[in-house]
């Protein structure tokens, strides 16, 4: 029997304190450093019933729950990808979790790899809208009329102001572009590249989309930055590869871990 999400937020609340969540984080490959940070506690997804094995490798697989520059944070340190089951919404249930312990922000972290040649490996990037390449859906089978979500702001533009003022302060250039879906695990052709360059995205990457459906779908403003891992192919002579995703990661991994903590503190994670 799976537990009910009210369950899981339960179980979640004894072990971390009963205290409502402000902000909920996705960290992506390479990026769960953030978490160590956190005055909380974890707790192993196994622990709770139908959240995704994370089998990626450069993933955790835990929730954090804690304060993060005096911020009541929820991370999900390690993130369940389509590729890995074919399911779209392998995110549901831990973001329905983090909905039902309060969050009503969602910051996702990925990484990525660039089209453009202003924005490279090392880059952050703040998504300023995506294209769902992958034509797949996390709510296709949801019954209710909800499942008609507006996208027109998906990426919430007071959050994004919010993110450039934070990179701004810390002196990080964060500039705005579109994220392009694609399901993965292969990498893009660099004939896919230029399709999607002609179709006006700025990066791609193999996460994020389905989750800021589903978070509009709960509700939760958006804001999700990428760590440019790579060009994207036949774009330079760079290797593009799992590892080489790794590697580069860290990279823009501390500068996105003060933009992400310049927020919390400056805007009490509001914004
Ligand atoms: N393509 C897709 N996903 C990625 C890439 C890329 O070039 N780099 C990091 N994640």
């Amino acid at each position: 029997m799976t537990a009910s999400i009210e369950e899981l937020a339960a179980r979640v609340r004894a072990r971390a304190g009963a205290e409502p969540v402000a902000v909920g984080l996705i960290l992506g490959s390479g990026l769960g450093h953030v978490a160590a940070g956190v005055d909380g506690v974890a707790i192993g997804y196994e622990d709770l019933p139908g959240f995704p094995h994370a089998g990626v490798s450069g993933h955790r697989a835990e929730l954090v729950v804690g304060a993060l520059e005096g911020v009541r944070v929820a991370i999900l340190s390690g993130r369940a990808h389509y590729y890995e089951t074919g399911d779209p919404a392998a995110m549901r249930r831990p973001l329905e979790v983090l909905a039902a312990l309060g969050a009503d922000r969602l910051v996702l972290t990925n990484a990525a790899g660039s089209l453009r040649g202003d924005i490279r490996t090392g880059d952050l990037m703040l998504l300023s809208d995506h294209i769902n390449f992958s034509g797949l859906n996390p709510l296709i089978g949801e019954p209710s009329d909800r499942r008609f979500v507006p996208m027109g702001e998906a990426h919430d533009p007071r959050l994004r102001a919010a993110m450039r003022a934070a990179a701004a302060a810390e002196q990080v250039a964060l500039p705005e572009g579109v994220y392009a879906w694609y399901s993965g695990p292969s990498f893009e052709t660099p004939a896919e590249i230029r399709a999607i360059r002609t179709l006006g995205a700025d990066a791609v990457g193999m996460s994020t989309v389905p989750e800021v459906i589903l978070a509009r779908f709960l509700g939760l403003r958006v804001a999700a930055i990428s760590t440019i891992t790579n060009m994207a192919a036949g774009l330079s002579d760079e290797a593009i590869s799992h590892e080489h995703t790794k590697a580069m990661a860290p990279l823009g991994a501390a500068k996105l871990e003060r933009v992400l903590r310049r927020w919390l503190r400056e805007t009490g994670g509001r914004g």
